[in-house]
C-alpha cells in the first residue's frame, strides 16, 4: 500500500500487507529473542507490537508520549536531511506507513514501515535512547549550515542508531534499526566477516560507510546512556574539525 497523504490509512492495508508484517515479524523475532539487546526486547514488549497487528500510529504515539514524549509522523518516503533532523530535535520520528510487497520481502531499497517502525520505534520507549535521538537532532540544527558537520553527524547516526551493537556482559547484542529489520544484516553483524570496534567517537568520525552493501564495520556500546553522554564530545569534535578546517574523508 502506498501512502502519500501523510496519514496512516489503516483501512487500506490489504491481507498481503498483514502477511508481510507477520512474516517479517516472525522471522526477525525468532532471531532477535536470542540476539537483540535486552533494552530492545523490553521496549518492543512495552510498545505492544505483535505479529498479528500492523502497528497503529495513533496507539503507538500514545505509548511513546507516556514513556518519553516522542511521537510518530507519517512521511511518504525518505525525508530531506534538514526536515528529518528538525523533527528529531522536537521528539518527532518521521516514519513511512507502507509495507514492502511480499515479492520484495528480502530486500527493499527505500526504508518501508517494517524498517522504520519495527526497526526504529521500539527503542524510542527507552529514556536514554530517546534523549540521544533528540540530542542528535538538536546538534544537527546547530550545524545545518555546515555540510561537513552534518555528514559527520550522519556517520554517528549510521554507526549507532542504524547499525549499532551492544555489549552485554560477554555477549554481543543487536540494537541498530538497519540490523533489527534485516536478517542478513543481523547475521552479518554477529558473524566473523565484519569488524567490531569499541565505541570511539574519533574512530567513528573517520570511518566511511556504504549504504548499498552489508556493513563491514560495527561499533559496540555498553549502554544508551553512554551514547547520550557522548553528545558534548561530539559537539566539541565538530567544533575542532570546523575550526581547524580538517577535512575528514
Ligand atoms: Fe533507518
Amino acid at each position: 500500500m502506498n501512502n502519500n497523504n501523510l496519514q496512516q490509512r489503516y483501512e487500506l492495508y490489504t491481507t498481503d500487507d498483514f502477511k508481510v508484517w507477520q512474516t517479517l515479524y516472525d522471522r526477525q523475532m525468532n532471531y532477535l529473542q536470542m540476539h537483540a539487546a535486552k533494552n530492545y526486547l523490553d521496549a518492543i514488549e512495552a510498545i505492544a507490537f505483535n505479529r498479528h497487528v500492523i502497528p497503529h500510529f495513533g496507539d503507538t504515539t500514545v505509548r511513546l508520549q507516556q514513556a518519553t514524549g516522542w511521537q510518530l509522523k507519517v512521511v511518504p518516503n525518505l525525508v530531506p536531511q534538514d526536515e528529518f533532523f528538525t523533527a528529531l530535535s522536537q521528539r518527532i520520528f518521521p516514519a513511512t506507513a507502507w509495507l514492502r510487497s511480499y515479492e520484495q520481502i528480502d530486500y527493499i531499497e527505500e526504508p518501508d514501515m517494517f524498517h522504520d517502525v519495527f526497526g526504529h520505534v521500539p527503542l524510542l520507549m527507552n529514556a536514554d535512547y530517546a534523549a540521544f535521538m533528540e540530542g542528535i537532532g538538536k546538534l544537527a540544527m546547530q550545524w545545518m549550515h555546515n555540510p561537513q558537520a552534518i555528514s559527520l553527524l550522519g556517520r554517528m547516526y549510521w554507526f549507532t542508531i542504524e547499525f549499532g551493537l551492544m555489549q552485554e556482559q560477554d555477549e554481543l547484542k543487536l540494537y541498530g534499526a538497519g540490523i533489527m529489520s534485516s536478517l542478513a544484516e543481523a547475521n552479518n553483524a554477529l558473524g566473523t566477516a565484519s569488524a567490531k570496534h569499541v565505541f570511539d567517537l574519533r574512530q567513528m568520525l573517520h570511518t566511511n560507510y556504504r549504504t548499498d552493501i552489508l556493513q563491514d564495520t560495527y561499533f559496540t556500546i555498553t549502554s544508551f546512556s553512554q551514547l547520550y553522554q557522548s553528545l558534548p564530545a561530539m559537539d566539541a569534535a565538530l567544533k575542532a574539525i570546523v575550526k581547524d578546517e580538517v577535512l575528514i574523508t
